[in-house]
């Protein structure tokens, strides 16, 4: 996904973007990271042409993203959003039926169909809520089955606006395993938050945006340890980083930075020393 130059105001209301300059490469998990307001919900509208830039350019896999209705369709075949809201792409009836609703749409025999619904229904662990109506479920269940609906679809990435917003702590952590494991399976994976701790253990590539233009990208590494980049944002630094530079000012850490608490416990039960974290271990 490319932006070149992409400016967007909502009707009557300021620029929301304004210049923004982007280009996700494939095989990196991706955080959009910035404050209440910086535009990156607006930037997510964009990926999957529901925003239409008011000056400038939105590329998918090298081709201009078209605003016609048989473009967006396949457009959003290829890349699904999970909104913030799950209410706000739900329709009505029962689990089953809201997760059919894409791949129906699709145009796929009946089939082809359930059995996409019954595999996402499986990665998302929530079988057992297949016949549930949507209305009564809980805030978590609502977020899985937007989820499913998104994955029924097949798409080829995932982008998720405040994936972990209102979950609580067990659900949060279970999200993000859902997305590591998404991400293993070959999807391609954006998230937008304003979650310092998530972005830093979560991504390979941070993107900081801040009153609608991108600050600075970069390894989540090269990012939280730039104090300008940190001042200017107005971002807090993750825990883990806070931590782990204090422990390596006393020497009692050295190497990299690790990723997470669990990481930072194996590495000082290991005398703190010379562990490089590596991707994937
Ligand atoms: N529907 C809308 N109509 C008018 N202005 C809007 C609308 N949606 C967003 N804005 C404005 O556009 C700017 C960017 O908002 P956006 O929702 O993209 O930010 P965000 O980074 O996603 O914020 P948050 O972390 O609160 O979700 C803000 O100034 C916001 O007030
Ligand atoms: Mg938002």
């Amino acid at each position: 996904m490319e932006l070149i130059d992409v400016y967007y105001a909502y009707p009557g209301s300021v620029w929301a973007l304004k210049g923004v300059n982007l280009r996700l490469e494939k095989g990196k998990k991706v955080a959009i990271l910035g404050p209440n307001g910086a535009g990156k919900s607006t930037l997510l509208f964009h990926f999957i042409g529901l925003l239409r830039p008011k000056k400038g350019t939105v590329y998918y896999e090298g081709s201009k993203v078209e605003y016609t209705r048989a473009y967006l369709k396949t457009l959003r075949q290829k890349v699904g959003l999970v909104f913030q809201d799950p209410d706000a792409q739900m329709f009505a009836g029962s689990v089953f039926q809201e997760v059919s609703f894409g791949p129906l749409n699709l145009g796929l025999q009946e089939d082809e169909a359930r059995n996409r619904v019954l595999k996402a229904l499986e990665v998302m662990g929530i079988d057992d809520l297949k016949y549930r109506p949507v209305h009564f479920l809980s805030y978590g269940q609502k977020k899985k089955v937007a989820i499913a609906s998104v994955l029924a679809m097949n798409p080829d990435a995932l982008v998720f606006d405040e994936p972990t917003a209102y979950l609580d702590p067990r659900s949060s952590a279970e999200l993000v395993e859902i997305m590591e494991k998404l991400y293993r399976l070959g999807k391609q994976i954006v998230i937008s938050t304003h979650d310092v701790d998530l972005a830093f253990s979560f991504a390979d590539w941070i993107v900081v945006m801040k009153d609608g233009r991108v600050l600075a990208q970069g390894s989540p590494v090269e990012i939280f340890t730039d104090k300008d980049i940190i001042s200017e944002s107005g971002l807090e630094m993750p825990l883990i980083v806070k931590i782990s530079t204090l422990l390596k000012k006393k020497g009692l850490l050295k190497g990299a930075f690790p990723r997470d608490l669990k990481q930072l416990a194996s590495m000082l039960e290991n005398d703190g020393g010379g562990l490089t974290w590596q991707k994937g271990s």
